[in-house]
């Protein structure tokens, strides 16, 4: 067995659901350090509404802080009706912004991967959904989230703007980190813009397709976004790595859950200049909390992207996902990917099941032909 490892990992639980699910993959990440005999040692901070109620505002400078000094971060999910009357800037969203922008994280990956025992929750029929097996890299510290935004009132006429706007190295580095993904896939990238209406788009084209010459063994293609979500939908396993702006991003992210069956089922990872920031694209799902119905699977894949990205720990990530499919084929299923004959059970029960599959799964490792 491989060297302990020894990792501080900073938990951001938020609002709504997101206290439910961090507890499950805090649960999975424990399981890990006692089979595998690693410590991860984890300490729990407020963000989002939880902060603003706590400290009054959603991103306190001591959250912020043990973040810096963290290994890696694990979030839930922030928002809520609580707080939807507060002025962008002042929001619960604003915690994770900040977060993301005060950590230089500009580089977030969604994979969107069929798992196999819910093929047929999927909308889409067989023939149509393929092998589902994309990853989506959104930039993360750009464009119009970050761009200048003001308001006025002229003559009684209220006017509100945003702006989109990105420079060629914002473009360069995200760019960078996609051809290199697809490099390490099935080497095919289709970078998504607007480059028949919108500048900033013409540049983003312009820079990713200049990039090509250096990355030779990647076929680049590049999709208007409209087009992008139509053959998404249409055949969305003709996308190996798409890139996009953040923006774009966070569209196509939610629309390519929906094809998998559930957006409670899609992890991510944000990389940076510091720590690595590990979260499931779910938001806080406000009607859900308290009812123990919320998927943790989202959650527990971003989980072993940790391990395996920030961590480098593939086997044990490998361990985990093998135990989460014998899970799902033996029908244990949240509300939200129900089938018709499915064991039914809460977040909280599909978790526990789990643990006591990897668990399983350490001890016959033969068996089950995975092995340390
Ligand atoms: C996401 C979310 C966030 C985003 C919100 C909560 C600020 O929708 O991670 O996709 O827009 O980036
Ligand atoms: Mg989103």
């Amino acid at each position: 067995m491989g060297t302990t490892m020894k990792k501080t990992i900073v938990l951001l639980p938020g609002d709504g659901i997101g206290p439910e699910v961090t507890r499950a993959a805090a649960a999975v990440l424990r399981e890990s350090a006692q089979e595998f005999n690693h410590q991860f040692d984890f300490m729990e901070f407020p963000i989002g509404g939880a902060a603003i109620d706590a400290a009054g505002t959603p991103l306190p400078n001591k959250t912020l802080d043990a973040c810096r000094k963290a290994d890696a971060i694990f979030l839930g999910a922030v928002g809520g009706p609580k707080w939807d009357a507060l002025p962008v800037g002042k929001r619960p969203e604003t915690g994770l912004l900040d977060l993301r922008k005060g950590l230089g994280l500009y580089v977030n990956v969604r994979p969107v991967k069929l798992l196999e025992p819910l093929r047929g929750i999927s909308p889409l029929k067989a023939d149509r959904l393929g092998d589902l097996d994309l990853e989506i890299v959104r930039e993360l510290a750009g464009g119009m989230y970050f761009g200048e935004r003001g308001n006025t009132t002229e003559k009684g006429v209220e006017r509100a703007w945003d702006t989109e706007s990105y420079s060629t190295p914002e473009i360069e580095r995200i760019a960078t980190f996609a051809y290199t993904r697809a490099e390490n896939r099935s080497r095919r990238l289709c970078s998504v813009d607007k480059a028949n209406v919108l500048t900033s788009s013409q540049l983003w084209r312009r820079t990713v397709s200049a990039m090509s010459a250096v990355y030779t063994a990647v076929k680049l293609e590049h999709m208007y976004v409209d087009n992008a979500a139509m053959q998404l939908t249409l055949r969305p396993s003709q996308f190996d790595v798409m890139l996009s702006s953040n923006m774009f991003g966070d569209i196509l992210s939610d629309a390519a859950a929906a094809l998998v069956g559930s957006i409670g089922l899609i992890p991510s990872a944000s990389f940076g200049s510091s720590a690595p920031l590990f979260e499931p694209i779910h938001g806080s799902a406000p009607s859900l909390t308290g009812t123990d119905s919320a998927n943790p699977i989202g959650s527990i894949l971003s989980a072993t992207m940790m391990l395996r990205d920030a961590f480098g720990l593939s086997l044990e990530a490998d361990w985990v996902e093998q135990s989460l499919n014998r899970v799902l084929a033996g029908g244990y299923r949240t509300p939200d990917i129900t089938e018709p004959g499915a064991r039914a059970v809460g977040g909280s029960v599909f978790t526990e099941v789990l643990r006591e599959e990897m668990q399983r799964t350490f001890e016959h490792a033969e068996r089950y032909g995975w092995g340390v």
